[in-house]
């Protein structure tokens, strides 16, 4: 009988993965305020397994060098980031080939109307994308990166939900049809009061790569003077007076929202501390907070990319650490399903 790997690997932590895409060459403040600050936080609670989705980039046809570029720039802000790859395991989903086999295996657990109600690909598609069927079977190989792992918790944001219910569908299925104790339900973890970064020009829609303008968004790449200017030229309100108030005030409460977060200082102390100042002020402010909060990131990111040679070496070291628990996990999903071993 089949049990779960994550028995059989004596483990302190319940194990944790979340992955990203390398869809651009710079990850954003949202990104990093949203996602990867938790990702670094939860490393010492967790056995973390975090990764570069570059299967899943493939669903968007993209230049290879270019894709090879953002893959390594991608990885290499997670550790700038703070990702510690010495504790967590850092690795490209496809050196870790078993994520395209239970992949597969989750294709043929899953409805054709069960993937055509997905989200995601309605709105792709109906944004007039392209799509192929890559696209199309998107959810399932997310499905086999979360399950591989066994991972108890995923931390993403809410954007990626209905991703996360079809991946315990799965995996309850799964154990349903093949046996209890094949594959771990996961459940979801939607950080709590994590920071959400809006756009610097439409306040109230969130910033975003595909959705926001480039003076809208603060990339962690960017040159600092560009993004002292997207600062100064962030949209406010009419008024003069420096206050959270998200529904009507969304550009200013943002501007504090970042401030707060980057520096440490409570809303309320900020909003004391700017009473009876301009947004002038308060603008060229959260500029400085930003920019002295990217200096050593980006320091740190030069260092790494004018090293490729040991940046693939930790991805490699991850990828070895991920594999174990993939082989293990492919092991007993092949036995389950009726997979003939190889002889030897
Ligand atoms: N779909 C996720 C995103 O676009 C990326 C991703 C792929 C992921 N596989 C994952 C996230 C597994 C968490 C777990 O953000």
């Amino acid at each position: 009988m089949a049990r779960m790997s994550a028995t059989e690997t004596p483990q302190a932590a319940p194990r944790i993965l979340s992955g990203m895409q390398p869809t651009s060459d710079s990850l954003h403040l949202g990104n990093y305020l949203g996602a990867l600050v938790n990702w670094v936080k939860l490393q010492d609670e967790f056995d973390a397994y975090y990764f570069v989705a570059d299967l899943h980039a493939l669903t968007v046809p993209t230049d290879p060098a270019v894709l090879r570029d953002r893959t390594r720039k991608t990885a290499a802000q997670f550790i700038a980031g703070g990702v510690d790859p010495e504790r967590s395991a850092l690795f490209c989903q496809s050196h870790v080939t078993e994520h395209a086999e239970l992949g597969w295996v989750m294709n043929c657990l899953t409805g054709f109307g069960e993937a055509s109600r997905m989200t995601q690909f309605k709105d792709k598609t109906a944004k007039g994308q392209n799509a192929n069927v890559g696209l199309f079977t998107y959810p399932m190989l997310m499905a086999a990166d979360i399950l591989m792992y066994d991972a108890a918790y995923v931390p993403v944001g809410e954007d990626q939900r209905q991703h996360l219910e079809i991946t315990r569908d799965l995996a309850e299925r799964f154990n349903t049809r093949f046996g209890e104790g094949g594959l771990v339900v996961p459940e979801p973890y939607i950080v709590k009061g994590s920071a959400k970064i809006q756009d610097l020009q439409d306040p109230t829609s969130k910033m975003s790569k595909t959705g926001s303008s480039p003076k809208g968004l603060i990339d962690l790449m960017q040159d600092p003077a560009k993004i002292a200017k997207n600062i100064r030229s962030a949209v406010t309100d009419t008024e003069a007076e420096v206050r959270y108030d998200v529904e009507n005030k969304p550009g200013v409460s943002n501007l504090l929202v970042i401030h707060s977060v980057l520096s440490g200082t409570r809303i309320e102390e900020l909003e004391r501390a700017f009473a009876g100042r301009g947004y002038g002020d308060l603008k060229k402010e959260v500029a400085d907070v930003v920019v002295d909060a990217l200096t050593p990131f980006q320091k740190r990111m030069a260092e790494l990319l004018d090293d490729p040679a040991e940046l693939d070496r930790i991805l490699a070291s991850g990828a070895d650490r991920a594999r174990v628990v993939a082989q293990a996990t492919m092991a007993r999903v092949r036995d389950l399903v009726g997979l003939v071993p190889a002889a030897r």
